[in-house]
C-alpha cells in the first residue's frame, strides 16, 4: 500500500478521485466517497453509481451557472414569482404569468409592456420572469432606463460592430424598468432608445415597466411623434401587454394604519 505525504494509507478511491479533478468534475470528485458508500448500503449496481454521480456533477454545474447569471444579470435581488402574492394583485391573471414563466416568448423576441401605477409589482413581475429567464438558460440584464441611457450615452460614438457585444443590445431577455417617469426625454436620449429598440427588433425581448399608457407615449420621447411611431411601432409588432389595475404593494401597511 503506498502512503501520501501527510502518512495517511493511500486508498483505491484516492486515484479515482484525482482522475474526476484531472477532467474537471470538481463535483463529482467531492461526493464520490458519500455516494459509494451510500450505494453499498442502497445495494446500487454500478450504472446506477455513475449516473447519479454524472447527475449531481451536472447539477451542481447548473446551479452555479444560474448563481453567476443571476450576478451578472443586476436583477434585483428577492423578487421571484414564487413569492408574489397574486391574490393581493387580482387583476394580474396568475395563468398568463405561468405561461410567461415557460419562457416561450423570449426566443421568439415579444416585447412584454407592462403597465400600472406605482407599487403594483411591475418591477417585481418583469424580475421573476428574469430569474426564470436564466434558470431556462437565457440571457438577461436589467437597467432602470436612467442608467440605461447612461450607458448608451457612453457607448454612443461606438461602431456598430464593436456595439453588439455590449450586454444591453445582446442579452436575450432585457428588461428597461421605469421608462415614462422623469422627465421628457431629450431628443437624443429619444434617438438613442430608438437604436436599441431597432437593433433588438426581431433579435431580442425587451421588457418595459411603465406608469404611462402607450397613448401618452409621445410625452415621453420628447413629444417626437414620428420617433415614437417608429419606437412603438419596433416595440408593438410582437407583444403582451400586462395592466396592472390594483392597489400598491408598497402603501397596503399604511392603508391598514389609516383605516
Ligand atoms: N403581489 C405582490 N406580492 C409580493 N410582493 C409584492 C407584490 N407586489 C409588489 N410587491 C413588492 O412590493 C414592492 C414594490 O413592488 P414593485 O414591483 O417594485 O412595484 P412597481 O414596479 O409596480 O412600482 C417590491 O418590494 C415588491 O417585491
Ligand atoms: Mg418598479
Amino acid at each position: 500500500m503506498s502512503t501520501t505525504s501527510n502518512n495517511s494509507p493511500r486508498l483505491e478511491i484516492d486515484g479515482t478521485r484525482e482522475k474526476l479533478v484531472q477532467l474537471g468534475l470538481g463535483h463529482a470528485a467531492e461526493v464520490l466517497g458519500e455516494e459509494l458508500s451510500e450505494a453499498v448500503k442502497q445495494n446500487r449496481v454500478a450504472h446506477q453509481v455513475l449516473d447519479r454521480l454524472l447527475a449531481l456533477e451536472l447539477r451542481q454545474r447548473d446551479e452555479r451557472r444560474i448563481k453567476t447569471s443571476l450576478k451578472l444579470s443586476g436583477l434585483p435581488p428577492g423578487m421571484t414569482l414564487g413569492n408574489f402574492d397574486f391574490a393581493f394583485q387580482p387583476s394580474l391573471d396568475k395563468r398568463q404569468i405561468e405561461t410567461l414563466a415557460t419562457c416561450a416568448f423570449v426566443p421568439e423576441h415579444t416585447t412584454l409592456l407592462v403597465q400600472g401605477p406605482p407599487g403594483v409589482g411591475k418591477t417585481h413581475i418583469c424580475v421573476g420572469l428574469g430569474v426564470k429567464a436564466i434558470e431556462h438558460g437565457f440571457s438577461v440584464a436589467f437597467y432602470l432606463l436612467e442608467e440605461l441611457l447612461h450607458e448608451m450615452h457612453k457607448d454612443a460614438d461606438v461602431a456598430p460592430q464593436r456595439l453588439r457585444r455590449k450586454k444591453y443590445f445582446n442579452v436575450a431577455y432585457l428588461i428597461v424598468d421605469e421608462v415614462g417617469f422623469g422627465d421628457p426625454m431629450s431628443h437624443r436620449d429619444a434617438s438613442l432608445f430608438f437604436r436599441l429598440v431597432n437593433y433588438r427588433y426581431m433579435r431580442g425581448s425587451t421588457v418595459i415597466t411603465t406608469n404611462k399608457s402607450v397613448k401618452d407615449w409621445p410625452g415621453i420621447f420628447g413629444c417626437d411623434e414620428a420617433l415614437t411611431a417608429a419606437i412603438l411601432d419596433r416595440l408593438l409588432d410582437k407583444s403582451v401587454v400586462l395592466n396592472i389595475r390594483g392597489r400598491s404593494y408598497r402603501l397596503q401597511d399604511l392603508e391598514k394604519l389609516l383605516k
